[in-house]
C-alpha cells in the first residue's frame, strides 16, 4: 500500500473531481423539435422552417422549445476528392452557392435571427441509417460508393468543422448505423453498394460489441467539437441505442445518449423506451442525460383523441429528465395538442434547476409511482397505469420521504386542485393513465437531503460492472418494423448491475442484516461514487452488504472521502452482518466520494453493496 514502492496503481482511489463531462451546454434537458417523428427523412427547407416558425408563433418557443433539429435526409454526397459533404439543395433553396456545393449558413443564421437554435444529423460511420436499412427512403445519398459515403468516419474533423463550425449548427446528432449494419456479410456490401465496415456494434451481444473502438469514434467526435467551438456553446447527442454499453461512459462524452432503439407510436413502443431509463436515475446529470427519444406526443397511439396516452408519454418524459424534442408536423398542430406540449408545469418539472431525475418510489408491471425531488425541495409525483384496466392504487407519505404523522399537501397538475392526506391516500386510475401532482409536506429526514432524492448529484464513476450485461427489466413488445420476424425481442441494452438509488442494483429493495431502508443507495463491490455536495456539513449512512448478495463468506470495506480526504471507515464485513453507522465532516467539500471496496477482484455481480439511508446534512 502506501510506500510500497511497485504497488500498481489503485483503480478505486478518490479523484476528488466530478468526472461528468464539462464540454458541450446542457445544464438542463433540451428541448425542441426534430424532422424525424414528422417527416421521416422527407424533409425541406420549407417544413423546416414552419414548424420553426410555429415554434415561435405558438410561444413554445418561449417556454423553451429552441433547438430545431434537422435528421435524416438533408445530403446529397461527399464531394470527391476533397471529402466536402454537399446539401441536396433543391430541397434547401437557401442552401445554394455558387460553386455548387452549399452552405446552411443562411439558414441557421435565420433560424438564430429567430431566437431559435440549429441542429444536424451525421452518423459515425461511413454510411447513414437510411442507406443501411430503408433505401426506400426519400432523399438518400446518391453517386459512387465514395460519393455515398455520407458518414463521418474518417471524416470527423473536416465534417465537424464544416457542420458546427461554417455552417454554425448548435446541436449535432451522431447516429451509429454505419459501425452496425455495414458487416461484410451485408448484401449491401457483397453488392458493392457500401464498403464493409467491422461491425464495431453487434446490436444484439454485447460481448461481440468492440466497446473501445466505439467510444473511442464518438471521443474523437467530442475532440473535434472542443476544437471546434472553444466557447463550449453547443451539444453533442449520441445515438447508439443503448448499445456498446454507452450508459457506462456517455456521461463523459456527450450531453445526451440514447438509451434504446426508435420509439414508435404506439403505447408498446412507448413503455419501451420508457423502461431503458426508468432504473437509470443515476446516470442522468446536468449536461449528460437519458434520452429515451424523441416524443410522439400529437401521432397514432398519442393523438389528441388518445388523451390519457398522450399525456402520460409527455409526463413521463418530462418526469424522467428526457430532452423535449417534438416530433410533430407543427403546421398541424391542434390548440389542445399545443396546450400539452405547452403544458407549463410539466416543463417546469423537466427544466427543474436540481437536474434530478424521477426514482422509482413504486414498483410493477402495473403501476408505476416516480418521484422527482425539485430545487425547492417539493416533489414531482406521477401515478402511472401501464395498463389498459382502470386499477386503484394507494399513495403514501412514505414514497413521497415525507413525515406519515403530518400533512401531505398535492396539487393536481392536470386540473390544478388542491389536495391534502395524512399517511395514505387511494386513487383511481383510468386504463393508461398518468396522475400528475406536487407534493409538498414535512421532510422524513429533517437534517438534510438523502443520496436518493438527489441523483442528478450522485455519478456512479465506477460502478462494479466490470462485465456489461444485458438489461432484462425492459418491457419488450412487438417491434413494428420487425414483427415476429427472428426468434424474438431478446433482453439487448446493456445496464444490468448499475448503480440505483432506492434498490439493489438488481431492483431488490435495500436490505442490511435483516434491516430494511427505504432510502439508499445499491451498488455493487468495488465502486466508487462520486457525490456533488451543495454546501452541507456531514454525510450520514448506514452501511452494509445487501442481504441479496448470493456470496455469505466475501467481504466489503467501505469508506468515504471529501475531496480526497479519507474521512471515515468500516472494516472488512459481510452479508448478514448489521449495519454499520458511519457519520463523516465534509463541511466546505465539493465532492464526497464513496468507495466499496471487495476483498476479491474480478466480477463483482454477486455482491450488492448498500449505502442505507445514506444523506446529506446541514
Ligand atoms: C435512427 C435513429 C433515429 C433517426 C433515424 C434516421 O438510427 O435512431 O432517431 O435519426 O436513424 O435514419
Amino acid at each position: 500500500m502506501a510506500g510500497h514502492a511497485h504497488a500498481a496503481p489503485d483503480p478505486l482511489a478518490p479523484h476528488a473531481s466530478w468526472s461528468v463531462t464539462t464540454r458541450g451546454t446542457a445544464p438542463l434537458p433540451p428541448m425542441g423539435w426534430n424532422s424525424w417523428n414528422a417527416f421521416n427523412s422527407d424533409i425541406d427547407e420549407e417544413r423546416i422552417l414552419a414548424s420553426a416558425q410555429a415554434l415561435v408563433n405558438t410561444g413554445l418557443a418561449a417556454k423553451g422549445y429552441r433547438y430545431v433539429d434537422i435528421d435524416d435526409g438533408w445530403w446529397l454526397r461527399r464531394r470527391q476528392p476533397d471529402g466536402r459533404l454537399v446539401i441536396r439543395a433543391e430541397r434547401f433553396p437557401s442552401a445554394v452557392t455558387a460553386d455548387g456545393a452549399g452552405s446552411f449558413r443562411p439558414l441557421t443564421d435565420k433560424l438564430h435571427a429567430m431566437g431559435l437554435k440549429a441542429g444536424i444529423y451525421s452518423d459515425i460511420g461511413r454510411n447513414s441509417c437510411g442507406q443501411a436499412y430503408t433505401a426506400n427512403f426519400a432523399n438518400q445519398p446518391e453517386g459512387s460508393q465514395l460519393e455515398r459515403e455520407v458518414g463521418l468516419y474518417g471524416h470527423i474533423d473536416q465534417d465537424i468543422r464544416l457542420l458546427m463550425g461554417d455552417w454554425n449548427f448548435d446541436l449535432i446528432k451522431v447516429d451509429g448505423c454505419g459501425i452496425r449494419a455495414m458487416t461484410p456479410a451485408n448484401p449491401l456490401v457483397k453488392s458493392g453498394a457500401y464498403r464493409a465496415l467491422g461491425p464495431l456494434v453487434d446490436y444484439d451481444t454485447l460481448s461481440r460489441t468492440d466497446i473501445p473502438a466505439v467510444r473511442g469514434l464518438y471521443q474523437e467526435v467530442s475532440d473535434a467539437l472542443a476544437r471546434t467551438r472553444p466557447a463550449n456553446d453547443y451539444v453533442f447527442s449520441l445515438c447508439l441505442w443503448g448499445s456498446a454499453d454507452v450508459r457506462s461512459w456517455a456521461r463523459q462524452v456527450g450531453n445526451m445518449s440514447r438509451t434504446s432503439e426508435d420509439i414508435s407510436p404506439n403505447w408498446e413502443r412507448m413503455l419501451h423506451n420508457l423502461d431503458s431509463v426508468a432504473r437509470r436515475e443515476l446516470y442522468a446529470h446536468a449536461n449528460s442525460w437519458n434520452d429515451p427519444d424523441m416524443l410522439y406526443v400529437g401521432t397514432g397511439e398519442f393523438d389528441m383523441s388518445h388523451r390519457e396516452e398522450a399525456r402520460s408519454h409527455m409526463a413521463l418524459w418530462a418526469m424522467l429528465n428526457a430532452p423535449l424534442i417534438i416530433g410533430f408536423d407543427m403546421r398541424k398542430a391542434t390548440p389542445d395538442l399545443l396546450a400539452l406540449l405547452g403544458n407549463t408545469a410539466l416543463i417546469a418539472l423537466n427544466q427543474d434547476p436540481a437536474g434530478n431525475q424521477a426514482v422509482l418510489a413504486w414498483d410493477s408491471d402495473t403501476v408505476q409511482i416516480f418521484v422527482k425531488t425539485l430545487a425547492d425541495g417539493s416533489k414531482g409525483v406521477a401515478v402511472f397505469n401501464r395498463t389498459g384496466s382502470a386499477v386503484d392504487a394507494t399513495l403514501t407519505a412514505e414514497q413521497l420521504k415525507l413525515r406519515t404523522d403530518a400533512p401531505v399537501d398535492l396539487v393536481d397538475l392536470w386540473e390544478g386542485k388542491p389536495a391534502r392526506f395524512t399517511g395514505e391516500t387511494r386513487l383511481g386510475l383510468a386504463p393508461h393513465q398518468t396522475l400528475m401532482f406536487r407534493a409538498t409536506g414535512q421532510r422524513e429526514h429533517a437534517g438534510g437531503l438523502y443520496l436518493s432524492e438527489q441523483p442528478g448529484a450522485v455519478n456512479p464513476a465506477i460502478d462494479g460492472v466490470e462485465t456489461p450485461m444485458a438489461d432484462p427489466m425492459i418491457h419488450r413488445g412487438l417491434l413494428p418494423w420487425k414483427n415476429t420476424k427472428g426468434s424474438g425481442e431478446r433482453p439487448i441494452y446493456g445496464g444490468w448491475g448499475g448503480a440505483r438509488a432506492d434498490a439493489t442494483p438488481y431492483g431488490q429493495a435495500l436490505r442490511i442484516g435483516g434491516e430494511t431502508f427505504t432510502s439508499g443507495i445499491g451498488t455493487l463491490a468495488n465502486s466508487r461514487l462520486e457525490v456533488r455536495n451543495a454546501g452541507f456539513a456531514r454525510f450520514v449512512t448506514r452501511v452494509g452488504v445487501d442481504d441479496s448478495a448470493l456470496s455469505a463468506t466475501a467481504k466489503v470495506r467501505f469508506e468515504v472521502f471529501a475531496d480526497g480526504r479519507s474521512v471515515a471507515r468500516t472494516g472488512w464485513i459481510k452479508r448478514g452482518d448489521a449495519p454499520i453507522a458511519l457519520s463523516a465532516p465534509v463541511q466546505g467539500a465539493r465532492i464526497v466520494e464513496l468507495v466499496a471496496r471487495g476483498d476479491r477482484t474480478g466480477l463483482q455481480n454477486d455482491l450488492p453493496v448498500t449505502w442505507g439511508a445514506a444523506a446529506l446534512d446541514r
